[in-house]
């Protein structure tokens, strides 16, 4: 899967840009899932991270603006208050920072009442092995490839070790999940993301730095069909 970031976007402009990423309703001309499978919406609170972007109300406006399902990550302290609010709005996944979040369990229960899957993000230096019990009430996994913050930062290529350490536990049956990146995903740093093991690929400057956003969707989604074509045609 691949979720544009909205953060790198035209954020007068976002119903638009949603659209530009959004495909073609009938597939590629390979019948094939065709634009983003997510939208991916940062929300910043200049508390957890140094940087303030958007929240509630404009996820709100986007739901009702794009039929793509929205990913919202929410780099904020106190997510035990504020992320369910998220769910309710119909947010398709709402993920929370494990450094940030008081009762994870707790967090990932109410996240699903309210009808949205639960996600848990590790930071670049967040080791992952302390949650992965946690992971059984979780239904994706964000692993950080920059600090959090700001988009346009360069990938880390260290946190892969925590890709394939999910990818495993996944494909032994020990969890179920979705493992997702972000941060410096572009045309040179998919592939090994891709081979580490991940199944849902976020890209903030490298779909909307680009000239044409849908078509940047589409070359990231055909690198990655390329670099694991077994995983990917199934
Ligand atoms: C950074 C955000 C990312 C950001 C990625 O804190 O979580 O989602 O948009 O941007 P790029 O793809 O430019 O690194
Ligand atoms: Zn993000």
């Amino acid at each position: 899967m691949i979720a544009p970031s909205i953060l790198s976007a035209d954020f007068a402009r976002l119903a638009d840009e949603a659209a530009a990423v959004a495909g073609d309703p009938g597939g590629d001309a390979a019948g094939g899932p065709s634009g983003a499978d997510w939208l991916h919406v940062d929300v910043m609170d200049a508390h957890f991270v140094p940087n303030l972007t958007l929240g509630l109300p404009v996820v709100e406006s986007l739901r009702a603006a794009t039929d793509i399902p929205l990913d919202c990550h929410l780099m904020i302290s106190d997510p035990d208050r504020w992320a369910p609010g998220y769910a309710e709005a119909g947010a398709h996944n709402v993920t929370v920072h494990v450094e940030a979040a008081k009762d994870p369990v707790m967090l990932a229960r109410n996240l699903r009442a309210a009808g949205s899957l639960a996600g848990l993000s590790v930071k670049p230096n967040t080791p992952l092995e302390p949650y992965v019990e946690l992971l059984r009430e979780y239904d994706t996994l964000l692993v950080m490839s920059v600090e959090p913050g700001f988009g346009g930062q360069s990938f880390i290529p260290e946190v892969l070790d925590k890709v394939r350490t999910a990818r495993r536990l996944v494909d032994t049956g020990h969890l179920k999940l979705i493992v997702e990146i972000d941060g410096g995903i572009n045309a040179d740093t998919i592939s090994q993301a891709a081979e580490a093991g991940v199944d849902c690929f976020v890209a903030g400057s490298a779909v909307y730095g680009a000239e044409d956003p849908g078509r940047a969707v589409a070359a990231l989604r055909d690198t990655v069909t390329r670099a694991n074509p077994h995983r990917w045609n199934g």
